[in-house]
């Protein structure tokens, strides 16, 4: 064979082989991990909340200090009118989700995004969250601020507030954007990880929170393709302290700000509820649903292969009869 026909062979497309031969980029085992949490040294106080405003906060963290940002700003839709809308015993709703004015939305989202390329880590990404009504201010923010957006993420979940002349918003935006596009750090953890995801909001009756939390799952989500065990994630609006519970179950550190005080209680409970490391599963032993449809559709071209090997058999011994 010439070295044209070898390399042609090596480049033949072979159906469903690549998802069965996937192995995500970095793994660890849950020893691994934990001991990867265990040896962190920090310069300033980690695996803690200060209830005080983000911007003039993140003023104060040393330069590249953090692995990664995941945020969840204020929506500037005047949300705490609507608390009681989202969790109906009034109740349950933590009073003082500080809101941000619509007319000052644009310069609020300019001064704190201005603060995260300094504190990003060279290879850090930053996952921000969004409703399309604000977008537009982030987009802009980002692009004035350097940080290249590498994907648009489509969150879909199952509820939004009935309407009566539009249709109901049931999706959200997380921006991925890095400092530096050649360096960042991106975990490939699934063979096929599209950018729409499907992850339901959880209805938790009964239980006090601030109605904007968001499902441990997409922040884990978030946090298991943009770091690694020991990584610091860093949050600037903790709210019910999804990010901190996220990542202390996933051997990663935390640090954020929260102005709410009153959500401190509901924050505490929450991380003392988490185990260190009880959400991480190494991240080859999970369910890839691209991996187990190949593996199926693997199975019946091997069967349907054999069948027809029987079959020529069978007429060769046909005809020799
Ligand atoms: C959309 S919520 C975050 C929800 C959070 N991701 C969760 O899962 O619970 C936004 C939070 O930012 C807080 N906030 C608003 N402005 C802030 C600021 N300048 N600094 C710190 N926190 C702020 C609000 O009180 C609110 O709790």
């Amino acid at each position: 064979m010439t070295s044209s026909e070898k390399s042609r062979n090596r480049r033949k497309y072979i159906p469903n082989k690549a998802a069965l031969d996937f192995e995500p980029t970095m793994d660890w085992t849950k020893l691994e991990a934990k001991n990867e949490y265990l040896q962190k040294n920090f310069e300033f106080k980690v695996d803690l909340i200060s209830y005080d405003d983000c911007i003039e906060g993140m003023k104060a963290l040393p330069d590249e200090s953090v692995n990664m940002v995941l945020a969840d700003p204020p929506f500037g839709i005047e949300f705490h009118k609507m608390e009681t809308m989202y969790n109906r015993k009034s109740e349950n709703v933590v009073e003082g989700y500080q809101e941000v004015k619509i007319e000052n939305y644009d310069q609020f989202t300019f001064e704190w995004i201005k603060e995260i390329p300094r504190i990003m880590k060279e290879d850090a990404g930053a996952w921000i969250f969004s409703g399309w009504t604000n977008l537009k201010d982030i987009l802009f923010a980002l692009e004035m601020n350097n940080l290249s957006v590498v994907n648009h993420i489509i969150w879909k979940y199952q509820f939004g507030v009935f309407t009566k002349r539009k249709f109901v918003s049931s999706h959200y935006h997380i921006l991925f954007a890095v400092k530096n596009k050649k360096k960042y750090f991106f975990n490939k953890i699934e063979h096929y990880p599209e950018d729409v995801w499907i992850i339901n909001r959880k209805y938790m009756p009964g239980i006090k929170k601030n109605a904007t939390k968001l499902p441990t799952n997409v922040v884990l989500r978030c946090i298991d393709f943009g770091s690694r065990p020991g990584d610091l994630i860093f949050d600037p609006f903790m709210g019910n302290g999804t990010t901190a519970t996220a990542s202390k179950g996933s051997f990663r550190h935390f640090m954020g700000f929260e102005m709410n005080k009153d959500l401190k209680e509901i924050i505490e409970w929450n991380l003392n509820k988490v185990e260190l490391g009880e959400l991480y599963l190494p991240y080859s032993e999970r369910f890839d649903s691209s991996v187990e449809k190949a593996k199926v559709k693997f199975n019946k071209k091997q069967k349907s292969q054999e069948k027809k090997e029987n079959n020529e058999k069978k007429s060769e011994l046909m005809d020799f009869i």
